[in-house]
This record gives C-alpha cells, sequence and structure tokens, in this order.
C-alpha cells in the first residue's frame, strides 16, 4: 500500500470544476491584481477568524515582515521567538532589520516556552512571535500580560493554523496585535500559488498593512513611507474563496484522523515508543501536522523503514534556526536550547489529510508496529 504525506489531488477532484470556473472568471474580468476577489476573501477570511480586519499579501512569510514593519519593529529591535519552526518566522525578523532573540520550546506541544519568553524581554524587545506548531495555539495568556505591560506586539504566527482555537476558545490570529496566515498549497487551506494574510483588530494597523503591501503609498504615486510589493493574487484569492466554505469539514476530518492515529497507537502498544502530539485542554487543533515523537536513536530508521513501505514522512524541522548557518552572528550553539534540538533529533510527521481512509491509517500504524517489534 502506498500512503503518500500529503494527497492534494484527492481534495482538487471534487472542487475541479468549480475551480475552474472562478479562474475563468477572474481571467475574464481582466483584474489580476487586488480584484473583487481579494475585497471579498480579506472579510470572508476576517469573519472566519474572528478578527475585525484581514489584509491580503503575497506569502506568510511577507504576512510577518508586513506585521512587524506595521508596527515599526526594524533596525536595534529585538524580536523574541522559538527557534522549532520554519525558517520564515526569524527571517522576517532579519528582512525588517531586527534581531531574533530565541527562546526554548514546551516539550509536550513543541511550542514556545511563554515563561521563557516572558523572561526575554528586555528594554529592546519590540515583538514576540509566538508561532502555532502543527495547527496548536501557543499559549499565549502569560505572553499577552507581560508584552502589554511593556509595550510589546505580540504578532502571532498561524501559518500553519487557521481555525485553531485555544483552550478559551480563541481563534488563531485573533488574540494578539496581529496574526498571520500562509496560504501555501500545503497548508490546510491552500492556493494554487503563494499567497498570505495579515489578521489584526486594529483600524489603524489594518490601514497601514494595506499602505504597506503597494510600497508604502495609499494614493498611487504618494508614499507615506517605503514599503514593498506584496499584493494577494486575485487568482489566489479565487481558488482560496471556492476552498473556505470547506475548510471546517476538512479540518473536522483531520481531527478525527488524528484521533483513530492516537487510539491505534495505543491499542497496537507502541506508546513506549511513540509519543502522539499532546492537546491541550479544550483546545481545537487543526492539525496541519500529526507529528510523533520517537527515540532519538531510532529515528533515521524509522523514516528509512516508513518510506521503503510506502508510507509518506518528513521531518519538521532537522536544524533548529539558532543553529543554522545564516544566523551564526547571532552567536548561538549547540545546547543553548535542549529541547528544540531534543525535538529536532526525535520527531517525525506522519501522512495527515482529511481524506485519509481508515485502512491507510491502520496500515501506516501496522507498519510502525512492524518497525519496533520486528
Ligand atoms: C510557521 C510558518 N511560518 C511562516 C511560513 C511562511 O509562509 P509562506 O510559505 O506562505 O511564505 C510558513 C509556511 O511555509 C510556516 O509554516
Amino acid at each position: 500500500m502506498q500512503v503518500p504525506l500529503l494527497d492534494l489531488k484527492r481534495q482538487h477532484l471534487n472542487l475541479r470544476d468549480e475551480l475552474r470556473a472562478a479562474l475563468g472568471r477572474v481571467l475574464d474580468s481582466q483584474q489580476f491584481i487586488l480584484g473583487e476577489d481579494v475585497r471579498l476573501l480579506e472579510s470572508e477570511l476576517a469573519r472566519y477568524t474572528r478578527a475585525l480586519y484581514a489584509v491580503g499579501c503575497g506569502s506568510g512569510s511577507d504576512a510577518l515582515l508586513l506585521a512587524l514593519l506595521a508596527f515599526d519593529v526594524g533596525a536595534g529591535a529585538e524580536v523574541v521567538t522559538t527557534p522549532f519552526t520554519f525558517f520564515a518566522t526569524a527571517g522576517a525578523v532579519v528582512r525588517a532589520g531586527a534581531r531574533p532573540v530565541f527562546v526554548d520550546i514546551e516539550p509536550r506541544t513543541y511550542n514556545i516556552d511563554p515563561a521563557r519568553a516572558r523572561e526575554a524581554l528586555t528594554e529592546r524587545t519590540r515583538a514576540v512571535i509566538p508561532v502555532h506548531l502543527y495547527g496548536q495555539m501557543a499559549e499565549l495568556d502569560e505572553m499577552l500580560r507581560a508584552a502589554s505591560a511593556r509595550g510589546v506586539r505580540v504578532v502571532e504566527d498561524a501559518a500553519q493554523a487557521i481555525g485553531a482555537e485555544d483552550g478559551k476558545g480563541r481563534s488563531a490570529g485573533a488574540v494578539g496585535d496581529a496574526g498571520c496566515f500562509s496560504f501555501y498549497p500545503t497548508k490546510n487551506l491552500g492556493a494554487a500559488g503563494e499567497a498570505g494574510l495579515v489578521t489584526t483588530n486594529d483600524a489603524a494597523v489594518a490601514e497601514r498593512l494595506r499602505r504597506l503591501r503597494v510600497h508604502g503609498g495609499a494614493t498611487e504615486y504618494h508614499h507615506e513611507e517605503v514599503g514593498f510589493n506584496s499584493r494577494l493574487d486575485t487568482f489566489q484569492a479565487a481558488v482560496l474563496r471556492v476552498k473556505l466554505p470547506h475548510l471546517d469539514a476538512w479540518t473536522g476530518a483531520r481531527r478525527e484522523r488524528a484521533e483513530t492515529y492516537t487510539r491505534l497507537i495505543d491499542e497496537a502498544g507502541l506508546s513506549e515508543f511513540v509519543t502522539p502530539p499532546h492537546v491541550l485542554p479544550g483546545a481545537r487543533h487543526i492539525f496541519h501536522q500529526y507529528v510523533v515523537r520517537v527515540p532519538a536513536t531510532r529515528r533515521d530508521a524509522l523514516l528509512e523503514h516508513l518510506k521503503q513501505n510506502g508510507v509518506g514522512t518528513k521531518v519538521y524541522y532537522p536544524v533548529p534556526l539558532h543553529l543554522q548557518p545564516c544566523f551564526a552572528d547571532l552567536g548561538y550553539k549547540e545546547g543553548d536550547f535542549p529541547e528544540s534540538e531534543r525535538a529536532a533529533r526525535e520527531t517525525l510527521a506522519l501522512p495527515m489529510f482529511p481524506e485519509l481512509t481508515d485502512a491507510q491509517q491502520e496500515y501506516v500504524v501496522e507498519t510502525l508496529r512492524r518497525f519496533f517489534f520486528a
């Protein structure tokens, strides 16, 4: 049996005609830049994320940069974030001219440790970027309290977490000063190319974001500040508008698939070797990824075993950001963030997408069982 890590084709087949019609309408309108579909998508996504404003942009990476620029984070500023995330989180900080300050993760959720984030705040800190990794919201309360007391902005990296809620029922992207989303094709809500979005509850921030994404000029050829070009493509907006009404059903299916994996892993007696994702009480984890922890000494052999048996798998993220060559000048060294480094050695993702079948999941767990009990 073959079980891909992600199968986008199944989703596409169900929506093929609708998507083609939507793209055809954009083509006929000849409005390719910030067209009607972008405006409508922004209001639909503001409603969906329960933020007051949503501003589309070119990618999730740009969403982070736009948010930082909108909060005047630049040269001389420090931004506290996690080293266990996709590169773009810290890349945006450096692109803004600021300095990433890493703090370690909380090992059960792989999200930034809120107490460590609070302790890392200095008089130079301008922002904190908690990442809602794999689709579960980071614990924000302690960070929000400490940040607001110091005038520090909280920018949620919600690239992997559209529709996630924390234990208090708050929605990803609507809690901090801004939320940054990615619609990279493999995301739970995926475009047919690059696309991103920033959410905020502050009208002035939304206005500034709209200006920053068009070179910092609210009116054509008049520039109040220097922004850059990061507009949301109308074709991408049209695709996302077709998909958005299905997102809750897809998320529900992902959550059921995750429960099934966790049950099967337990029933197979694998709990000693395989630690399923930890879901915080009352949280709505949207399972962008289903990532398990296994002993570091067996992880790479397990990867190979899964691949050889037709099971898609991947390590997110094998090298924490503090150990990336491009950040050598920040002065971090191995051992600085033991939990992030351990997660990089011990985790791997199992196939996760809404259309995954029971038979496929049983096969994945049986393949795990054969590895550990052979
Ligand atoms: C946590 C995180 N932040 C930022 C990004 C950047 O998004 P994009 O690829 O749309 O630029 C991604 C996704 O790729 C991500 O997973």
